[in-house]
């Protein structure tokens, strides 16, 4: 029989005669739901009646913020780009998969629980989410992910579908997941890049992070080989300063490659380096700054919206 989870959707084929005769209650080895067991004939019929009454899904965009060099705006382009989006009215989770939890620390929040144990199946996924913000949901990432890393490395195949699996519950209740990714390149990267349908990708304006980028496209060309739908959709430079010439060549070189991809710059704005500090994002600590002013240009590019904060 076929049992579907009516939380992540996802269908587990089960042999009949290994149910236990008493038992009532399955678990989603996908989500870790803990739901009554029917059979997929019952949920269907369930699932369109709660249609009509409008308890439908949503589309969800997974937009994975990635660049395998480090101090390229990041952390702070996944973070202001999801509490604009949240600001813009658009329900938003946000996760961080670095071991330095900066999500957390430049949101001003302290969550007990997030991805790992989303990952693990320690806690039920509403556990493991924290809400930061109106509409803005974080899964955060801290030091214990580097378990995470080994729990996907020692895996004899699949690894890289870790992330997917794990993140499966959370499709269809946002209208946006962004995956704010750890430089480098690793085991838990490559699960991101097998999660991600868009990849966003912050380009500080100097020579090494533009080697940087080159080496990136390398690298996920070879996901694109496993993986077609994963595109990198988007590359915005950012520490933009029009004093420096090199900024500026830099710019014109990425036009004319990406010109498709390429989104307005942010600017180099100090506002922007102090927000953290106070567990406040651009918008709430300086919303007048050139850095809120870009990022909302980013919001409105993204979600397509020319009017949004106008
Ligand atoms: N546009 C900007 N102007 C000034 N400082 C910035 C800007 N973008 C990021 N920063 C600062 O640069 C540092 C590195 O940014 P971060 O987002 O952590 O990079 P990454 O996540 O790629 O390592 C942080 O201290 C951050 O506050
Ligand atoms: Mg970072």
């Amino acid at each position: 029989m076929i049992i579907v989870c009516p939380r992540c959707k996802k269908r587990h084929s089960v042999d009949e005669k290994q149910i236990p005769q008493k038992a009532k209650k399955a678990r989603c080895k996908s989500c870790g739901y803990l739901f009554p067991i029917q059979s997929a004939e019952q949920t269907t019929e369930k699932s369109s009646s709660s249609s009509e009454t409008g308890s439908s899904t949503k589309p969800t965009r997974i937009i994975g913020v990635a660049l395998s060099k480090g101090g390229v705006g990041k952390t702070t382009t996944a973070v202001n780009l999801s509490a604009g989006l949240a600001l813009g009215g658009y329900e938003v989770l946000l996760v961080d998969t670095d071991t330095q939890g900066q999500s957390s620390y430049s949101l001003g929040v302290k969550p007990k629980a997030g991805l790992v144990e989303l990952i693990t199946e320690e806690l039920s996924p509403e556990e493991c989410v924290f809400k930061a913000r109106d509409r803005l949901f974080l899964l955060a990432g801290g030091k214990s992910l580097a378990g995470v890393k080994r729990l996907i490395d020692r895996k004899d195949f699949g690894g890289e579908l870790t992330f997917r699996e794990s993140l499966a519950c959370m499709e269809g209740k946002y209208d946006f997941i962004i995956v704010d990714t750890s430089p480098g390149w690793d085991a838990l990267t490559v699960s991101v890049l097998f999660y991600a349908k868009e990849i966003l990708t912050p380009l500080s304006l100097e020579v090494m992070s533009l080697q940087g980028l080159t080496e990136f496209m390398k690298s996920l060309a070879g996901i694109r080989k496993y993986r077609e739908e994963v595109s990198l959709r988007y590359i915005l430079p950012t520490f933009l300063d029009g004093r420096v010439k090199q900024s500026q060549k830099i710019l014109v070189d990425l036009k004319k490659i990406y010109a498709e991809q390429l989104c307005t710059p942010i600017r180099n704005n100090v506002r922007i380096s102090e927000a953290p500090a106070y567990g406040k994002t651009i918008y709430e600590y300086a919303p007048g700054s050139p850095g809120a002013q870009d990022y909302r240009d980013l919001i409105r590019r993204v979600t397509n919206n020319t009017k949004l904060f106008r």
